[in-house]
């Protein structure tokens, strides 16, 4: 292999940077050192960063992937035959089969690069409409833990198809109502999106029964993990779903790119998105042929680095272990909810069993102005609606507080936010 060829395979396959075999994967303290963001201090305090369900912090073997790729091999991919365009296209193409073992899909034909969930929810929503397979008078399930990525693309179908949408309702306790959702279930149904774990409860969707359900009826479905990917061990065949859609900045990946994971037959079957360059295969004037999957649903330069850092972040999480990170995390939310339990006059909201956030609020404080205070003083936490409005109406409220963690925050990051609340909330009382 030439050196270009080792430098792309090696950038999308194991990072070479601060790569520190068999750490032991949950040392929080070690694992920060690979998270230059965390050394900063905000108004002068040391910055807690507990937002971790809006976007994840990225470690230097991210950064210094994202790097290398352009100051080594930059070049468009699939379109050249010199020796940079290659080894873009070998480091791009190895990063797909790095996200194709991570989610335990059969073939790398199976992955999509997106920008995102939303784009790759609006991908399916669009080409399911375009199908033949909805069509007015059915019916498209989803629930009312959905963030509005996972609403808003199946209500501009709902319009453009005259379908409907059913939504699975939510108990008290934040989770789904199961025997509704098999009582909406008829041959009408179509199509189920759910989102695996909910961005603003943290709750934890058993969507293998979700999908199980769905299929007795014949409908497709589609599982967000927006905020599954950086904390559950994704095996897209024992889910059984039909799309799985995430997005690579939740999982310690930069912005701006995301996959969808499709069964392989319904991206040969379906009709494809957006047109231009390498979706097609001979373009006339008369006629144009699209390329095979996973190409059919990659039209124009995709973003070739964000796929490379991707794999990047998907080695990271490997080499620490996704069910220790599972634990540990789980760990640090139960510490949160116990320290938050405790202060008088606390709704938690969502089931004690949850997974990377913890959504809270105080009576008689709004929690915009607590947010405000916990900044303040370094921490950075989720005010407001969360992307979730139809949620927080059914619980009555407009917004509530929101705690999520990553594989660096540390349990004493816990305790001095639950010292912090309490500061704050002697002066807004
Ligand atoms: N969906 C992201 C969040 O929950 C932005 O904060």
């Amino acid at each position: 292999m030439s050196f270009d060829e080792e430098t792309a395979v090696r950038l999308a396959r194991r990072p070479r940077w601060h790569y520190r075999e068999g750490v032991s994967a949950l040392d929080p303290n070690a694992i920060r050192q690979d998270f230059p963001i965390l050394s900063r201090e905000i108004h002068g305090k040391p910055l807690v960063y507990l937002d971790n369900a809006a976007t994840s912090q990225k470690p230097f073997q991210v950064l210094k992937t994202s790097r290398d790729y352009y100051e080594e091999i930059n070049a468009n991919i699939h379109r050249g035959v010199h020796h940079l365009a290659q080894a873009a296209t070998t480091a791009y193409e190895a990063a797909r089969e790095t996200v194709r073992a991570h989610l335990n899909a059969q073939s790398v034909e199976e992955i999509v690069f997106t920008s995102g969930t939303t784009d790759a929810i609006n991908l399916v929503a669009s080409v399911l409409g375009r199908s033949g397979k909805i069509n007015a008078g059915d019916e498209i399930i989803i629930s009312g833990l959905e963030h509005h990525s996972n609403i808003g693309p199946w209500q501009i179908l709902c319009e453009q198809l005259g379908i409907s949408l059913k939504i699975i309702p939510v108990r008290e306790d934040g989770t789904l109502d199961l025997a509704i959702y098999e009582t909406l279930l008829t041959d009408r149904t179509k199509l189920v999106s759910i989102n695996h774990i909910s961005n603003a409860f943290g709750t934890v969707n058993d969507v293998n029964s979700i999908c199980h359900l769905a299929k007795q009826v014949g409908a497709l479905t589609l599982i967000d993990g927006a905020q599954s990917i950086a904390h559950l061990s994704i095996d897209v065949q024992d889910i059984n779903a039909d799309f799985y859609a995430f997005s690579g900045h939740k999982v310690y990946a930069p912005t701006g790119i995301g996959v969808l994971w499709a069964r392989r037959d319904l991206l040969e079957e379906l009709p494809p998105w957006k047109g231009g360059g390498e979706m097609i295969k001979e373009v006339s004037f008369e006629k144009t042929t699209y390329n095979d999957p996973p190409f059919k649903y990659e039209a124009g330069t995709p973003n070739i680095e964000g796929a490379i850092a991707l794999a990047a972040a998907l080695n990271y999480v490997n080499n620490l272990g996704i069910e220790s990170i599972h634990s540990y995390e789980t760990h640090l939310i139960q510490e949160l909810s116990s320290i938050l339990s405790s202060i008088p006059e606390v709704t938690i909201y969502g089931p004690h069993d949850r997974s990377g956030a913890i959504s809270f609020n105080i009576k008689g404080v709004h929690h915009y102005d607590l947010g405000t205070l916990l900044d303040q003083m370094g921490f950075a936490l989720r005010t407001g609606h969360h992307c979730c409005q139809p949620l927080m109406a059914r619980f009555g409220i407009t917004g509530t507080l929101r705690a999520s963690v990553g594989v660096y925050n540390t349990i004493g990051e816990v305790h001095a936010l639950g010292e912090a609340l309490e500061r704050a909330l002697k002066m807004l009382r």
